[in-house]
């Protein structure tokens, strides 16, 4: 009994010494954590871009940085048009929380660059490029992208385009083009005659996803406010429910997929409205006041224990940019089956204004960033 309880003594005593020393630790990493603000000297070859040193769109500033060079795999493409992604706000705010942990940083961003999706044209190109050439015009994601140039590996995310589409229109698609051809066609698997739900028809993905979803011979049932009721319709949406009138998960209607870009219904409510081998595709939803240390990734988590214990497939998406897949977008906003909607378009110097009109979450399609 006494060697018992002196064990006991001991693990709680290790126990304790180890929670101290993960504060400890997590508290040094917290005041160490910094970024290259301040460190850079006058840029030789300047030029404007977006940078923010601390979290917050208050911290955000247009400043000159160094012009960066493509390496032999790259090339250097001049901005014309960036586009508004919530991934931006995301990493502007660092929520959820555990993002800083996961490497973007405790304190401070780590990377103090910003935007992902832009569309340009290309000046010089690395010597192992041979796909592209000086002088086409392009679109993709690359990290940095509010900015007067970017440096795109020349085999990732980046793609022609087409000569009939704007770049402004070319530079809304990569992150929710992406996100929703991704959801439909290789998560959802939708087939011709599916009937398929899209909650949040209006914003940046669902846009997009409502006139894919046509393009794949479904039927399509798109979720809005009254307000954005005939734009869904005009994508192609055979069926329209206006979320202030109508809960969807109240009606008898049963989907053979899901997208779901809002999240605001519980994992039993959506799977109470799909087939019995539907799917449900989660692919965010929480506005950025609401996210904590988890953001979506909690539900994410809590469907892939809830999936194990239900007929219909449930479960989050991650969008893989990649240049096939921008190139299908290419062709299909080359041939007219794909048109992005743009909602409103803003000057490089109003980024903080972009982002904060889509931190509200109620973007119609997509926020443009044109670049001078
Ligand atoms: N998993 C991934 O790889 C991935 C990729 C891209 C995006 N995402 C996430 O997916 C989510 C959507 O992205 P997004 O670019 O489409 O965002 P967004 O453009 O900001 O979407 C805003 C839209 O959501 C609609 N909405 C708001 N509340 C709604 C409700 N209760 N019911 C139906 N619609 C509602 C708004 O319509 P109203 O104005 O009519 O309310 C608005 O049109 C975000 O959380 C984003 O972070 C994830």
């Amino acid at each position: 009994m006494k060697l018992l309880k002196r064990i006991l003594k001991w693990i709680t005593g290790a126990i304790l010494v180890l929670v101290v020393l993960a504060f400890l630790v997590a508290f040094i990493a917290y005041w160490r954590s910094t970024n290259d603000c301040g460190k850079a000297g006058t840029p030789g070859s300047p030029m404007k871009a977006i940078v923010y040193c601390e979290y917050g769109v208050a911290n955000l500033r247009l400043e000159e940085v160094e012009k960066p060079a493509p390496n032999d795999d790259q090339m250097l493409v001049r901005v014309r048009a960036a586009s508004i992604n919530p991934y931006d706000w995301h990493f502007v705010e660092g929520t959820p929380y555990v993002m800083r942990a996961m490497g973007v940083g405790l304190r401070k961003p780590k990377d103090t660059r910003l935007g992902v999706d832009f569309a340009g044209t290309v000046e010089a190109v690395g010597k192992n490029v041979t796909q592209f050439k000086p002088g086409d015009e392009v679109f993709g994601g690359r990290g940095g992208a509010f900015a007067q140039y970017v440096c795109p590996r020349a085999t990732r995310a980046v793609a022609l385009k087409p000569a009939n589409v704007s770049f402004e229109d070319a530079a809304s698609v990569n992150i929710a083009g992406i996100t929703a051809l991704q959801a439909l066609r290789d998560k959802g698997k939708v087939q011709p005659g599916q009937k398929v739900l899209i909650n949040g028809a209006s914003g940046g993905v669902g846009t997009f996803a409502v006139q894919i979803a046509k393009s794949l011979g479904a039927d399509v049932t798109g979720v809005c406010s009254t307000r954005n009721v005939d734009l869904v319709k005009s994508l192609g949406a055979d069926h329209v429910i206006d979320y202030t009138k109508e809960d969807f998960t109240k009606s008898a209607e049963r989907y053979d997929v899901m997208l779901d870009n809002v999240g605001n219904h519980s994992l039993s409510e959506c799977k109470g409205v799909l087939t019995p081998r539907g799917k449900y595709v989660l692919i965010g939803g929480g506005g950025a006041s609401d996210q904590g240390f988890l953001g979506g990734l909690g539900k994410a988590l809590w469907a892939m224990v809830f999936s194990k214990f239900v007929n219909q497939q449930m479960g989050m998406m991650m969008a893989d940019a990649n240049q096939n897949d921008l190139t299908v977008l290419a062709d299909m906003m080359r041939t007219g089956k794909l048109k992005p909607v743009i909602d409103r378009t803003y000057k490089l110097e109003q980024v903080p204004d972009a982002i904060r009109y889509v931190e509200q979450g109620h973007a119609r399609g997509k926020v443009v960033i044109t670049v001078e």
